[in-house]
Protein backbone atom coordinates (compact mmCIF):
# COMPACT_ATOMS: atom_id res chain seq x y z
CA UNK A 1 0.00 0.00 0.00
CA UNK A 2 1.45 3.77 -0.84
CA UNK A 3 2.47 5.40 2.19
CA UNK A 4 1.17 9.13 2.70
CA UNK A 5 3.64 11.69 2.66
CA UNK A 6 3.44 11.54 6.22
CA UNK A 7 4.12 8.16 6.86
CA UNK A 8 7.57 7.89 4.84
CA UNK A 9 10.67 7.74 6.02
CA UNK A 10 12.92 10.92 6.44
CA UNK A 11 16.55 10.49 4.73
CA UNK A 12 18.84 12.62 5.82
CA UNK A 13 21.68 13.51 2.68
CA UNK A 14 24.33 15.18 4.41
CA UNK A 15 26.37 16.58 1.41
CA UNK A 16 22.64 17.34 -0.33
CA UNK A 17 21.58 16.64 -3.53
CA UNK A 18 23.18 18.54 -5.71
CA UNK A 19 26.63 17.15 -6.21
CA UNK A 20 26.71 14.10 -8.69
CA UNK A 21 25.73 11.26 -6.72
CA UNK A 22 23.56 13.21 -4.77
CA UNK A 23 21.47 13.99 -7.86
CA UNK A 24 20.85 10.74 -8.44
CA UNK A 25 19.67 9.77 -5.13
CA UNK A 26 17.19 13.01 -5.30
CA UNK A 27 15.48 11.20 -8.64
CA UNK A 28 15.97 7.76 -6.26
CA UNK A 29 14.29 8.32 -3.35
CA UNK A 30 11.79 11.21 -3.75
CA UNK A 31 9.14 9.73 -4.69
CA UNK A 32 8.75 7.71 -1.34
CA UNK A 33 10.93 9.05 1.21
CA UNK A 34 10.86 12.23 2.88
CA UNK A 35 14.03 13.97 2.12
CA UNK A 36 16.16 16.52 4.04
CA UNK A 37 19.47 17.83 3.02
CA UNK A 38 22.38 19.66 4.75
CA UNK A 39 25.52 21.30 2.62
CA UNK A 40 26.86 24.66 2.05
CA UNK A 41 25.15 25.55 -1.03
CA UNK A 42 21.24 24.15 -1.49
CA UNK A 43 20.32 24.59 -4.59
CA UNK A 44 16.74 25.51 -6.29
CA UNK A 45 16.03 22.33 -7.95
CA UNK A 46 15.95 20.80 -4.28
CA UNK A 47 13.62 23.38 -3.04
CA UNK A 48 11.71 22.66 -5.81
CA UNK A 49 11.32 18.71 -5.20
CA UNK A 50 10.31 19.15 -2.00
CA UNK A 51 13.70 18.71 0.00
CA UNK A 52 13.97 20.84 3.14
CA UNK A 53 16.83 22.14 3.23
CA UNK A 54 19.40 23.16 5.90
CA UNK A 55 22.33 25.37 4.48
CA UNK A 56 25.56 24.51 6.74
CA UNK A 57 29.04 22.81 6.49
CA UNK A 58 29.47 20.03 8.01
CA UNK A 59 32.95 20.89 9.18
CA UNK A 60 31.19 23.70 11.43
CA UNK A 61 28.35 21.72 13.10
CA UNK A 62 28.82 20.82 16.38
CA UNK A 63 25.78 19.31 17.60
CA UNK A 64 24.20 17.12 15.01
CA UNK A 65 20.93 16.75 16.95
CA UNK A 66 18.64 18.92 15.23
CA UNK A 67 19.38 18.22 11.31
CA UNK A 68 18.85 14.40 12.78
CA UNK A 69 15.64 14.49 14.29
CA UNK A 70 13.25 12.01 13.00
CA UNK A 71 15.36 11.00 10.67
CA UNK A 72 15.84 6.93 9.70
CA UNK A 73 18.24 7.31 7.22
CA UNK A 74 21.40 8.87 6.96
CA UNK A 75 23.40 9.25 3.19
CA UNK A 76 26.89 11.06 3.46
CA UNK A 77 28.02 12.04 0.17
CA UNK A 78 30.12 15.10 2.03
CA UNK A 79 33.72 15.46 0.52
CA UNK A 80 36.09 17.60 -1.62
CA UNK A 81 37.72 16.08 -4.41
CA UNK A 82 40.77 18.83 -3.67
CA UNK A 83 41.71 20.50 -0.81
CA UNK A 84 44.53 21.48 1.81
CA UNK A 85 45.07 18.91 4.78
CA UNK A 86 42.93 21.34 6.80
CA UNK A 87 39.72 21.32 5.06
CA UNK A 88 39.86 17.70 4.82
CA UNK A 89 40.43 17.47 8.80
CA UNK A 90 37.79 19.59 9.71
CA UNK A 91 35.29 17.92 7.56
CA UNK A 92 36.59 14.57 8.57
CA UNK A 93 35.90 16.28 12.36
CA UNK A 94 32.59 17.17 11.55
CA UNK A 95 31.14 13.75 10.20
CA UNK A 96 32.59 11.75 13.06
CA UNK A 97 30.44 14.17 15.15
CA UNK A 98 27.85 13.21 12.90
CA UNK A 99 28.83 9.45 13.64
CA UNK A 100 28.55 9.88 17.05
CA UNK A 101 25.17 11.61 17.37
CA UNK A 102 23.40 9.73 14.87
CA UNK A 103 24.52 6.56 17.16
CA UNK A 104 23.53 8.61 19.96
CA UNK A 105 20.02 9.33 18.83
CA UNK A 106 19.61 5.55 17.20
CA UNK A 107 19.37 6.29 13.72
CA UNK A 108 18.08 3.17 11.73
CA UNK A 109 20.55 3.31 9.20
CA UNK A 110 23.72 4.68 8.14
CA UNK A 111 25.20 4.62 4.03
CA UNK A 112 28.25 6.21 4.33
CA UNK A 113 29.87 6.87 0.53
CA UNK A 114 33.79 6.09 0.35
CA UNK A 115 36.15 5.32 -2.39
CA UNK A 116 37.91 1.55 -3.43
CA UNK A 117 41.36 1.08 -2.21
CA UNK A 118 44.53 2.65 -3.70
CA UNK A 119 47.91 2.71 -3.25
CA UNK A 120 49.85 2.32 0.18
CA UNK A 121 51.62 5.75 -0.42
CA UNK A 122 48.13 7.30 -1.13
CA UNK A 123 46.68 5.46 1.70
CA UNK A 124 49.10 7.17 3.93
CA UNK A 125 49.68 10.12 2.84
CA UNK A 126 47.33 11.82 1.38
CA UNK A 127 44.61 14.10 3.08
CA UNK A 128 41.83 13.20 0.93
CA UNK A 129 42.46 9.23 1.85
CA UNK A 130 43.52 9.33 5.21
CA UNK A 131 40.63 11.73 6.26
CA UNK A 132 38.36 9.68 4.71
CA UNK A 133 39.63 6.78 5.80
CA UNK A 134 39.12 7.94 9.56
CA UNK A 135 35.69 8.91 8.79
CA UNK A 136 34.94 4.82 7.48
CA UNK A 137 37.29 3.96 10.54
CA UNK A 138 34.81 5.76 13.36
CA UNK A 139 31.89 4.56 10.72
CA UNK A 140 32.84 0.29 10.93
CA UNK A 141 33.78 1.54 14.64
CA UNK A 142 30.28 2.55 16.00
CA UNK A 143 27.48 0.80 17.26
CA UNK A 144 25.26 1.93 14.03
CA UNK A 145 23.55 -0.25 11.51
CA UNK A 146 26.00 0.98 8.35
CA UNK A 147 26.94 0.24 5.15
CA UNK A 148 30.34 1.47 3.58
CA UNK A 149 29.75 2.26 -0.15
CA UNK A 150 32.78 2.25 -1.96
CA UNK A 151 32.15 2.80 -6.19
CA UNK A 152 34.64 2.95 -8.64
CA UNK A 153 34.71 5.52 -11.42
CA UNK A 154 31.24 6.81 -11.80
CA UNK A 155 29.55 7.92 -15.06
CA UNK A 156 26.58 10.24 -15.39
CA UNK A 157 25.38 13.57 -16.56
CA UNK A 158 27.61 16.44 -15.08
CA UNK A 159 30.39 13.66 -14.04
CA UNK A 160 34.18 14.72 -14.12
CA UNK A 161 36.13 11.82 -15.69
CA UNK A 162 33.99 10.34 -18.56
CA UNK A 163 32.24 13.36 -20.15
CA UNK A 164 35.18 15.48 -19.46
CA UNK A 165 37.51 12.67 -21.17
CA UNK A 166 34.90 12.35 -24.20
CA UNK A 167 34.94 16.20 -24.49
CA UNK A 168 38.71 16.44 -24.80
CA UNK A 169 38.37 13.59 -27.68
CA UNK A 170 36.11 15.58 -29.56
CA UNK A 171 37.34 18.70 -29.11
CA UNK A 172 41.30 17.86 -29.84
CA UNK A 173 40.98 14.69 -31.00
CA UNK A 174 44.23 13.46 -29.65
CA UNK A 175 44.23 12.11 -26.00
CA UNK A 176 46.99 11.51 -23.64
CA UNK A 177 47.74 7.74 -22.92
CA UNK A 178 49.79 7.21 -19.24
CA UNK A 179 51.76 4.22 -19.83
CA UNK A 180 50.81 1.10 -21.98
CA UNK A 181 46.94 1.90 -20.78
CA UNK A 182 47.40 -1.82 -19.59
CA UNK A 183 44.89 -1.49 -16.44
CA UNK A 184 41.61 -1.49 -15.48
CA UNK A 185 38.79 0.20 -14.95
CA UNK A 186 35.45 -0.87 -14.30
CA UNK A 187 32.86 2.38 -14.62
CA UNK A 188 29.56 1.93 -12.55
CA UNK A 189 26.38 4.51 -13.53
CA UNK A 190 25.54 7.14 -11.30
CA UNK A 191 22.00 6.05 -11.42
CA UNK A 192 22.77 2.38 -10.49
CA UNK A 193 24.71 3.92 -7.43
CA UNK A 194 21.78 5.51 -6.30
CA UNK A 195 19.90 2.27 -6.57
CA UNK A 196 22.77 0.52 -4.45
CA UNK A 197 22.33 3.06 -1.96
CA UNK A 198 19.23 1.84 -1.67
CA UNK A 199 19.27 -1.28 -1.51
CA UNK A 200 22.12 -1.38 1.73
CA UNK A 201 19.66 1.19 2.83
CA UNK A 202 17.26 -1.27 3.39
CA UNK A 203 19.42 -4.18 4.50
CA UNK A 204 20.70 -5.04 7.38
CA UNK A 205 24.03 -5.93 8.09
CA UNK A 206 26.70 -3.67 8.88
CA UNK A 207 28.83 -4.25 5.77
CA UNK A 208 31.67 -2.51 3.46
CA UNK A 209 30.54 -2.96 -0.24
CA UNK A 210 32.64 -2.52 -3.15
CA UNK A 211 30.91 -1.61 -5.80
CA UNK A 212 32.06 -1.60 -9.72
CA UNK A 213 30.01 -1.62 -12.51
CA UNK A 214 29.18 -4.39 -15.25
CA UNK A 215 32.54 -4.29 -17.58
CA UNK A 216 35.63 -4.94 -16.36
CA UNK A 217 37.90 -2.53 -19.00
CA UNK A 218 41.19 -2.37 -19.94
CA UNK A 219 41.80 1.50 -19.77
CA UNK A 220 42.93 1.54 -23.27
CA UNK A 221 39.73 -0.45 -24.56
CA UNK A 222 37.81 2.33 -22.91
CA UNK A 223 39.36 5.81 -24.27
CA UNK A 224 39.72 3.51 -27.64
CA UNK A 225 35.70 3.65 -27.50
CA UNK A 226 35.61 7.10 -26.81
CA UNK A 227 36.85 7.56 -30.41
CA UNK A 228 35.03 5.20 -31.90
CA UNK A 229 32.18 6.93 -30.22
CA UNK A 230 33.27 10.11 -31.50
CA UNK A 231 33.54 9.02 -35.09
CA UNK A 232 37.05 9.21 -34.76
CA UNK A 233 40.52 7.09 -35.62
CA UNK A 234 42.27 6.77 -31.53
CA UNK A 235 45.25 9.01 -31.48
CA UNK A 236 46.93 9.21 -28.41
CA UNK A 237 49.97 11.63 -26.98
CA UNK A 238 51.97 8.96 -24.71
CA UNK A 239 53.37 9.54 -21.22
CA UNK A 240 55.21 7.72 -19.40
CA UNK A 241 53.91 6.60 -16.21
CA UNK A 242 55.79 8.94 -14.03
CA UNK A 243 55.02 11.66 -17.01
CA UNK A 244 51.53 11.58 -16.67
CA UNK A 245 52.04 12.14 -12.87
CA UNK A 246 54.42 15.04 -13.27
CA UNK A 247 51.96 16.48 -15.89
CA UNK A 248 49.09 16.27 -13.57
CA UNK A 249 50.95 18.42 -10.33
CA UNK A 250 52.18 20.79 -13.14
CA UNK A 251 47.98 21.26 -13.90
CA UNK A 252 47.51 21.15 -10.49
CA UNK A 253 50.37 23.91 -9.57
CA UNK A 254 48.35 26.01 -12.59
CA UNK A 255 45.16 25.71 -10.65
CA UNK A 256 43.64 23.38 -12.84
CA UNK A 257 40.60 21.39 -11.62
CA UNK A 258 40.79 18.54 -14.67
CA UNK A 259 43.01 16.27 -13.64
CA UNK A 260 44.78 15.32 -10.03
CA UNK A 261 48.24 13.93 -9.85
CA UNK A 262 46.58 11.33 -7.05
CA UNK A 263 43.81 10.44 -9.50
CA UNK A 264 46.43 9.70 -12.10
CA UNK A 265 48.80 7.29 -9.89
CA UNK A 266 45.00 4.87 -8.34
CA UNK A 267 44.66 4.66 -11.99
CA UNK A 268 48.09 3.25 -12.94
CA UNK A 269 47.81 1.33 -9.76
CA UNK A 270 44.94 -1.02 -11.25
CA UNK A 271 43.34 -1.03 -8.54
CA UNK A 272 39.95 0.70 -9.95
CA UNK A 273 38.39 -2.39 -11.64
CA UNK A 274 36.30 -3.71 -8.98
CA UNK A 275 34.14 -6.36 -9.26
CA UNK A 276 29.91 -5.59 -10.42
CA UNK A 277 28.09 -5.02 -7.39
CA UNK A 278 25.54 -8.03 -7.43
CA UNK A 279 22.27 -7.95 -5.86
CA UNK A 280 20.42 -5.05 -7.69
CA UNK A 281 17.09 -6.50 -9.41
CA UNK A 282 17.79 -4.71 -12.62
CA UNK A 283 21.37 -5.38 -14.82
CA UNK A 284 23.63 -2.82 -14.23
CA UNK A 285 24.03 -0.55 -16.88
CA UNK A 286 27.11 -0.64 -19.39
CA UNK A 287 29.18 2.27 -20.37
CA UNK A 288 29.00 1.97 -23.89
CA UNK A 289 26.11 3.89 -24.62
CA UNK A 290 26.66 6.72 -22.41
CA UNK A 291 29.67 7.47 -24.07
CA UNK A 292 27.75 7.71 -27.59
CA UNK A 293 25.92 10.49 -25.95
CA UNK A 294 28.37 12.16 -23.60
N1 LIG B 1 32.44 10.81 -8.47
C1 LIG B 1 33.04 9.63 -8.40
O1 LIG B 1 33.50 9.06 -9.43
C2 LIG B 1 33.16 8.93 -7.07
C3 LIG B 1 33.73 7.65 -7.04
C4 LIG B 1 33.85 6.99 -5.82
C5 LIG B 1 33.40 7.57 -4.66
N2 LIG B 1 32.85 8.81 -4.69
C6 LIG B 1 32.40 9.39 -3.42
O2 LIG B 1 31.01 9.70 -3.51
C7 LIG B 1 30.73 10.86 -2.74
C8 LIG B 1 30.02 11.88 -3.61
O3 LIG B 1 30.81 12.16 -4.73
P1 LIG B 1 30.34 13.18 -5.86
O4 LIG B 1 31.12 12.84 -7.09
O5 LIG B 1 28.86 13.26 -5.92
O6 LIG B 1 30.93 14.54 -5.28
P2 LIG B 1 30.43 16.03 -5.57
O7 LIG B 1 29.73 16.11 -6.88
O8 LIG B 1 31.63 16.90 -5.35
O9 LIG B 1 29.38 16.27 -4.40
C9 LIG B 1 29.80 16.32 -3.06
C10 LIG B 1 28.84 17.20 -2.31
O10 LIG B 1 29.34 17.34 -0.98
C11 LIG B 1 28.96 18.60 -0.50
N3 LIG B 1 29.97 19.06 0.47
C12 LIG B 1 31.29 19.19 0.28
N4 LIG B 1 31.86 19.69 1.36
C13 LIG B 1 30.86 19.89 2.28
C14 LIG B 1 30.82 20.41 3.59
N5 LIG B 1 31.93 20.86 4.19
N6 LIG B 1 29.64 20.45 4.23
C15 LIG B 1 28.52 20.01 3.62
N7 LIG B 1 28.49 19.51 2.38
C16 LIG B 1 29.66 19.47 1.71
C17 LIG B 1 28.95 19.53 -1.71
O11 LIG B 1 27.85 20.44 -1.59
P3 LIG B 1 28.09 21.99 -1.23
O12 LIG B 1 29.22 22.44 -2.11
O13 LIG B 1 26.78 22.65 -1.49
O14 LIG B 1 28.45 21.99 0.24
C18 LIG B 1 28.76 18.60 -2.91
O15 LIG B 1 27.54 18.78 -3.59
C19 LIG B 1 32.07 11.36 -2.19
O16 LIG B 1 32.22 10.90 -0.87
C20 LIG B 1 33.08 10.72 -3.10
O17 LIG B 1 34.32 10.51 -2.42
C21 LIG B 1 32.70 9.51 -5.88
Amino acid sequence: MTKSPAERPLLLAVGGFEGLVGRALLREFHADHRLRSVHRRPSPAEVAAGVEVRAADAARIADWGPFLEGVDTVVNVAWYRQARRARFVALADGLLRLVQDAERLGVRRFVHLSVPDAPPGLEAGLPYLTEKRRVDRAVAASRLSYAIVRPTMLFGEGDRLLTVMSRIVRRYHRFPMFGDGGYHVSPLAVEDLARIVRREAELGPRATVPAGGPERWVYRDLTDALFRAAGLPPRYVHLSGRGAVRLAHLLEALGSSLLYAYEVEWLLSDRLGLAPYAGLARPLEPVGPFLARA
